[in-house]
């Protein structure tokens, strides 16, 4: 079983993947980690990571245990860390250079601790458009720019990061603008895809939304 989780930052995609692949022992892969790693390792490489030569050779040596040793570094889940991201990710060439390593994981998904598992549940922008458009369960779960503001100013303040929530709102709707309006796979829901807004609704009640369309097939 293939399920795509897509959807802008913030809007409790990672949440909803991670309690899905454990109710229905599926394999997580949480794409938004490989673009982070290659934006990470551009900037720890005193790149820009809006310079595709850089960012393209980085990409062609991009591999899942990489990617894991380089989510290690404190910047990997930081603001500047997501800004790396967004802009390695909207260099075509790049996403083409990644694409294949992100196909593949559906052909034998495993857990982290080698286990081979049924499934698999991809976390991304396109999922459900580009990676697998023949996944089984298509998600695109959004919410409005300042509900997702407002979450990920909450967790940068647990993380004791000293961000104001107008700076996390505004860089909120710069990458928004950037991952949508990119010349490839823009970020936009499959046509197949059931669209959930999770402005008003807890992680519960998206999570058995969820749950009860997957249990209905
Ligand atoms: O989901 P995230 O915040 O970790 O993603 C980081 C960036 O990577 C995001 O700005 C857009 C990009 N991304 C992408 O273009 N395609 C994906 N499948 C996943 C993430």
């Amino acid at each position: 079983m293939i399920v795509t989780i897509d959807g802008p930052a913030a809007a409790g995609k990672g949440t909803l993947a991670a309690k899905i692949s454990q109710k229905y022992d599926l394999a997580y892969f949480d794409t938004g980690m490989i673009y982070r790693a290659v934006g990470l390792k551009a900037i720890l490489e005193n790149q820009s990571p809006e310079n595709e030569t850089a960012a393209l050779k980085i990409a062609q040596n991009m591999t899942f245990p990489l990617m894991m040793e380089m989510s290690k570094h404190p910047d990997f889940r930081s603001a500047s860390g997501g800004s790396a991201a967004s802009k390695v990710s909207a260099i075509p060439s790049v996403r083409q250079a990644l694409l294949q390593m992100q196909r593949d994981f559906a052909k034998s998904p495993r857990f982290p601790d080698g286990r081979s598992a049924k499934g698999v549940v991809y976390d991304g922008r396109d999922a459900g458009t580009v990676i697998c458009p023949q996944a089984d369960f298509k998600f695109f779960i959004t919410a409005t720019p300042e509900v997702r503001a407002m979450r990920r100013f909450k967790e940068y303040q647990q993380k004791g990061l000293a961000l104001s929530y107008e700076e996390v709102l505004s860089q909120t709707k710069e990458r928004d603008a950037r991952d949508s309006s990119r010349s490839s796979a823009p970020m936009k829901p499959a046509e197949d895809a059931v669209i959930i807004d999770t402005s008003t609704l807890s992680v519960d009640e998206v999570y058995q939304k969820v749950c009860e369309i997957i249990d209905s097939k």
